[in-house]
């Protein structure tokens, strides 16, 4: 009877200029008012939000589908609970098998905080998916996430259109990049913006540098993700626990609200919401650093932290000090990178609501230290400034390898001390171009000596690694590197665990000769098969002789 005359008095008033905070029950959604413009509907039954009205306009679901965890949580328990203090407060509890998820409104303002924590791998949970109404916001056809046709290039998943461009869900590099490069996705118009704005990835995976799918849209589809744990491409185990807030953020068009970003947001106000798997603001720890050693002009570093339990990273700049703040207390490896590449580890240790000073880290791992005979390409952890990889954003990152705007795999022998770093292939197939030929010449002193041939990589495809010739010599069969799973090179990633193959080539194997060419030869080879641009292949970070 109440939930009727709340009904009635919704149908009757429908124009009603000041709404109040709070919720009502309609039979089979929670009708959640922010109290500002947004009201949001939740299923009583499985937790999907299937309605989320702006300024009194429906922005929800495609295709009859919900904005929800994954494809959709089964039947599950879902209860809602109002508090007053530390500020009016809604949250919608949502059970399903061992998975908790959480949706909060707070009052008077008109976002969503979400939460999942996932408790094992027995339910489904890549990412959480907002899924809007297709053609509110305009596209580009050059956008590459933009699927303006049904024609497949590989998988069901990637697809070419009329003018022969390859676009993909998870091709994010001419947009997004990797999850250190954005606080937030979306989209806007003149008089509505709405925005994920990611959480902190604690407890995802892959490191400040995974590069996965965010956003994707069609002329009648709009979908902007959170990933929660993603297959393709990733190197880390599983984190399970609590993830969030990821905060969906309804904006009069304006950018979203940059205290709500991970790196500046005080969540404190979460403690007393009862989210299982919260660990109170002040239990958080922190670690600073008075700044680092040996950094190289031109590149941009980062400290990062990393166990099996949690994730966090930062920017440093050239001669400041640094600070990762709002760490879950824990024994961590902290790692520097150079651009991608780890140039120092070590360990440490955060406690409870405590702070941990670091003295001035020295850089000591940094293969570009030595000096090398010759080099081709840059130590940094990617194939920047290799063929197809040297403008930014590098091209294979938003685009399929076989795209037609990517000059031919099969580039022309590379001669050292003559040709430019950007006509030796950044990946390497089986199937494309394998074999790709060195040509350099040594001295007297040199080609007495053995000599030590390093191929960097930043990821290998289905078991793939370099066996090398030099002249009539071959190297031993190398065992392979351990790299993320499933696909990665044509999903628009090289990102993988950066691994140097070290060659010794002894003194026998060089021409006598300081006029003659040295001929290397660098093969991709693996146990495992595959056909064209999903043959076992590599992609090169550097390749050098010292
Ligand atoms: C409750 O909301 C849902 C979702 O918008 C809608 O389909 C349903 O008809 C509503 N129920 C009533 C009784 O209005
Ligand atoms: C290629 O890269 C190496 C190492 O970074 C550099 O020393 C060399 O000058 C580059 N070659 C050309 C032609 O730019």
């Amino acid at each position: 009877m109440k939930v009727l005359s709340l009904l009635l008095a919704f149908v009757t008033f429908p124009l009603a200029a000041y709404a109040a905070f709070g919720y009502t029950d309609n039979g089979s959604e929670y009708v959640i008012d922010s109290g500002a413009s947004l009201v949001i509907k939740v299923s009583k039954t499985n937790g999907d939000i299937s309605s989320m009205v702006y300024n009194g306009v429906e922005y929800q679901g495609y295709s009859g589908r919900n904005t929800q965890v994954e494809a959709g949580l089964g039947s599950s328990t879902v209860t809602i609970e109002q508090f007053s203090s530390p500020a009016p407060i809604i949250k919608v509890a949502v059970v399903y098998k061992s998975l908790k998820h959480y949706i909060v409104v707070r009052s008077g303002n008109d976002n969503v905080y979400l939460f999942t924590n996932k408790g094992d791998d027995s339910v489904a949970a890549s990412r959480y998916i907002v899924r809007l109404k297709g053609g509110i916001f305009s596209h580009e056809e050059t956008e590459s996430d933009y699927i303006d046709s049904s024609e497949t290039v590989e998988a069901h998943d990637i697809l070419i259109n009329s003018d022969g461009y390859t676009k993909s869900k998870h091709y994010q590099g001419s947009n997004y990049g990797r999850v250190i490069d954005f606080d937030y996705v979306g989209r806007s118009t003149d008089s509505v913006g709405v925005w994920l704005i990611r959480s902190n990835h604690e407890k995802a995976s892959g490191g400040p540098f995974f590069r996965s799918l965010v956003c994707d849209a069609g002329p009648e589809t709009e979908s902007l993700y959170e990933i929660y744990f993603y297959s393709m491409g990733h190197t880390d185990p599983q984190r399970f626990g609590l993830q969030g807030p990821t905060v969906l953020s309804f904006t009069g068009g304006e950018a979203p609200n940059s205290a709500l970003f991970a790196q500046n947001a005080d969540w404190s106000w979460i403690d007393t919401l009862g989210i299982d798997g919260w660990t109170t603001w002040a239990d958080r720890g922190w670690i600073s650093g008075v700044g680092i050693s040996g950094m190289k002009l031109g590149y941009e570093y980062t400290v990062g932290l990393s166990n099996t339990d949690a994730q966090y990273w930062t920017k440093v700049s050239s001669g400041a000090a640094w600070m990762i703040k709002h760490v879950l207390p824990g024994t961590y490896t902290l790692t520097v990178y150079k651009k991608e590449l780890e140039v120092f580890t070590s360990e440490v240790t955060i406690s409870a609501g405590k702070g941990s000073a670091m003295h001035t880290i020295t850089l000591n791992d940094d293969p570009a230290d030595v000096n090398a005979i010759w080099r081709i390409g840059d130590w940094d952890g990617t194939p920047a400034g290799f063929l197809n990889f040297d403008a930014e954003p590098m091209l294979p990152t938003y685009m399929h390898p076989s795209d037609g705007r990517l000059s031919p795999w099969k580039s022309g022998n590379f001669i050292v001390g003559t040709s430019d770093n950007n006509t030796f292939p950044g990946y390497m197939w089986t199937d494309v171009n394998n074999g790709h030929l060195v040509y350099f010449k040594l001295s007297k002193e040199q080609y007495t000596s053995a000599h030590t041939i390093r191929v960097g990589l930043t990821e290998a495809y289905i078991n793939g690694r370099p066996q090398i010739t030099v002249n009539e010599w071959t190297s031993k069969l190398q065992t392979a590197s351990s790299q993320g799973g499933t696909r990665s090179l044509t999903v628009g990633t090289y990102r993988g665990n950066n691994v140097v193959f070290s060659f010794d080539v002894p003194a026998s194997a060089w021409v006598q000769s300081t006029s003659e060419w040295q001929v290397l030869k660098i093969n991709v080879v693996s146990g495992s098969t595959g056909s064209g641009y999903l043959s076992p292949a590599i992609s090169f970070d550097c390749v050098d002789m010292i």
